[in-house]
């Protein structure tokens, strides 16, 4: 693999399905071994599990994680907790948790501060809602969260890209328009920290599309949600990569 494929399993599966998942994947992936460009990212309660049964040929991270390593905040998950359990990455700033969770720029760059800092690698999401880009505002829109999100020192993270209205809708962005807004990603990163991070594609990518996109200039992954939960289609788009 040189693309690097993620799977965001979101808040799907449960013990029967990811020990089913990972026998049926291994079988797909013959002979397989462990590629730290495959991550999946399970919710919590099946990290471990996932550690387990998938550690021989990928890599785990968690979908999200506090800002703080421990304290009184019910419910939460920090960082060092996702590191404790193995996980290598951590999702953040989803615009599944920007739109549910209230999550700003501000909270998703101090999260992305704390998993440095335990040694995980961020994988932060950013992305425009339909109506900033029928308003012509969708490159303005993500340089600004990229400005407000991104630690502000150079660091070993990775950007997803994933305009909301092609997430979990089927219509992809067309090739123009990631291969556009990856190279404006690509051209902030290297005029701010004068090096470049894997940029990542997201948003209805499929078996049928992963190898075009995976193909467009500063395309350096695919962090794929629904098709990540079929291993029949998911094997075909790690193929691709
Ligand atoms: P999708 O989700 O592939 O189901 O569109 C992608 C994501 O939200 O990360």
């Amino acid at each position: 693999m040189k693309k690097i494929v993620i799977a965001n399993w979101k808040m799907n599966a449960d013990t029967a399905f990811s020990l089913d998942y990972a026998q049926k994947l291994k079988t797909l992936l013959l002979p397989f071994a462990h590629d730290s460009n495959l991550i999946f990212c399970p919710p919590f309660p099946y990290i471990t599990l996932l550690k387990q049964n998938f550690n021989s040929f990928s890599s785990i991270g968690g979908q999200n994680c506090h800002h703080k390593s421990s304290g009184a905040f019910t419910g939460e998950v920090s960082a060092r907790m996702l590191q404790d359990l193995g996980c290598t990455h951590v999702i953040l700033g989803h615009s599944e948790r920007r739109q549910y969770n209230h999550e700003t720029n501000e909270i998703v760059r101090l999260k992305a501060e704390s998993a440095l800092s335990e040694g995980l690698i961020p994988i932060i999401c950013v992305g425009e809602n339909l109506t900033d880009r029928e308003a012509g505002n969708a490159k303005s829109i993500v340089l600004e969260q990229l400005q407000d999100s991104l630690p502000t020192n150079r660091a070993s993270y990775m950007i997803a890209y994933e305009p909301l209205w092609a997430i979990g809708t089927g219509v992809v962005a067309s090739l123009g328009e990631i291969a556009e807004m990856h190279a404006s990603i690509h051209a902030y990163l290297m005029d701010v920290f004068g090096a470049p991070s894997p940029i990542l594609y997201g948003g209805s990518v499929t078996e049928k599309n992963a190898d075009e996109i995976m193909k467009i200039d500063h395309v350096d992954g695919v962090l794929v949600g629904g098709a990540s939960l079929k291993p029949d289609i998911f094997a075909q788009i790690i193929g691709a990569a």
